[in-house]
């Protein structure tokens, strides 16, 4: 049996994903920049999807940009901040994903803004009040937090941060990858400048995704060339990448309270399964259902003498995890998450992450080949 609970780095494409797709790959072949009828079918496509998503979301649809995934759109959103709406002043934290973390250090080297890092405590955590301290600071902020954490699940109070931030006058980004399409968002109620979105996170194709922008925005294009996207995306558009995105996010919100709850249950069932196994098991983050995405479960497993060979083990049993910490992941650095939290690195860790698709019987199966692990090599 083959289990695959790496479902935070990437998801199975959908079957009826697919199908939207192949037609429009088959004969929806036109260049949506062409004038004639097979380009005017492919922009049609393109519209119809924007419009779809902005409905979801409830939004304009100019203010989806089709980008080419997650880290695209937070680099766009960041960069326009600094060019384009006269921000001197990043706020962010230790603990984000490096499409916003990188780009923030970038563009503090290159245009010499000054950047924060707000404290964050042992969950994972924001700060709220240092965040309010942050923002008393001189010049124009932008707020870039994400709404939750890919690798220790951990939730930002997203409406209180956009509170304070219209408070002082800041612009605030929430890169919201990893909960996009997992729970609603109301973008009328929650006042917000830039969310992002990556389709692979929730059954749609790789390589598709889009940046929110609040009409109150202004956007720099990152990618220059063609027309497209209103001037403020170069390139001849993934139309069935689009589609996708947009069949992915549909099917995700006929009944995302429906999936929550059956990944909730998943998550909860292995929480009580290891706390009742072991004696000293941990938990990175967040795990309470109110402050931690449902989706992902960092577990810090007791010391053992192959700590090393955690992941490696769990893969050849047929289970596909992910580890943040180097020990766990045999990567040449750690995780900046896990330094960033203050987790002890010295004990074995390992992410779950799980998806509508995921089983009880896929977590039980997980569950007695981790317990095989360890019954061997407690120390
Ligand atoms: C929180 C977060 N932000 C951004 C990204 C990057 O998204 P993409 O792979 O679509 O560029 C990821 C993907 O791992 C992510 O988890």
């Amino acid at each position: 049996m083959a289990v695959y609970l790496d479902n935070a780095a990437t998801t199975p494409i959908a079957p009826e994903v697919v199908e939207a797709m192949i037609p429009v790959l088959r004969d929806g072949f036109g260049n949506p920049s062409s004038t004639h009828s097979f380009g005017r079918k492919a922009k049609a496509l393109i519209e119809t999807s924007r419009r779809s998503i902005a409905k979801h979301l409830n939004c304009q649809p100019a203010e989806i940009i089709f980008t080419s995934g997650g880290t695209e759109a937070d680099n766009m959103a960041i960069n326009s901040s600094v060019h384009k709406m006269g921000v001197t002043h990043i706020i962010t934290s230790a603990l984000e994903h490096h499409a916003v973390g990188h780009t923030a250090e970038n563009i503090k080297n290159i245009d010499g803004v000054k950047l924060s890092y707000v404290k964050v405590d042992s969950n994972g955590n924001v700060d709220l009040t240092d965040l309010e301290r942050l923002l008393q600071e001189d010049g124009k902020a932008l707020v870039s937090l994400m709404h939750a954490n890919n690798e220790i699940a951990t939730l930002l109070p997203i409406k209180e941060v956009s509170v304070l931030c219209r408070r002082y006058g800041a612009l605030f980004h929430s890169d919201t990858v990893q909960t996009m399409a997992h729970y609603a968002f109301d973008l009328a109620e929650l006042d917000i400048d830039f969310i992002t979105c990556a389709a692979h996170k929730f059954h749609g194709p790789k390589g598709s995704g889009f940046l929110y922008v609040n009409k109150k925005v202004a956007l720099e294009s990152l990618i220059h060339g063609g027309a497209q996207e209103r001037g403020l995306r170069g390139g001849t558009e993934n139309v069935a990448g689009i589609v996708g995105l947009a069949k992915a996010m549909d099917l995700a919100y006929e009944d995302v309270e429906g999936h929550q709850k059956h990944v909730q249950g998943l998550k909860t069932h292995m929480i009580n399964e290891l706390k009742s196994f072991f004696d000293d098991v941990d938990f990175h983050g967040e795990i309470s259902p109110e402050k931690s995405l449902y989706t992902v479960l960092n577990v810090c497993f007791p010391k053992t003498d192959k700590a090393s060979m955690l992941l490696f083990t769990l893969d050849l049993k047929g289970i596909a995890v992910s580890g943040g910490s180097a020990c766990s992941s045999g990567a040449s650095v750690g995780s900046h998450v896990l330094t960033g939290i203050g987790a002890d690195m010295t004990r074995p860790n390992a992410r779950f992450s799980f998806s509508r698709y995921t089983t009880k019987e896929e977590i039980d199966f997980a569950l007695e080949q981790v317990k095989t692990v360890f019954e061997k090599t407690l120390v």
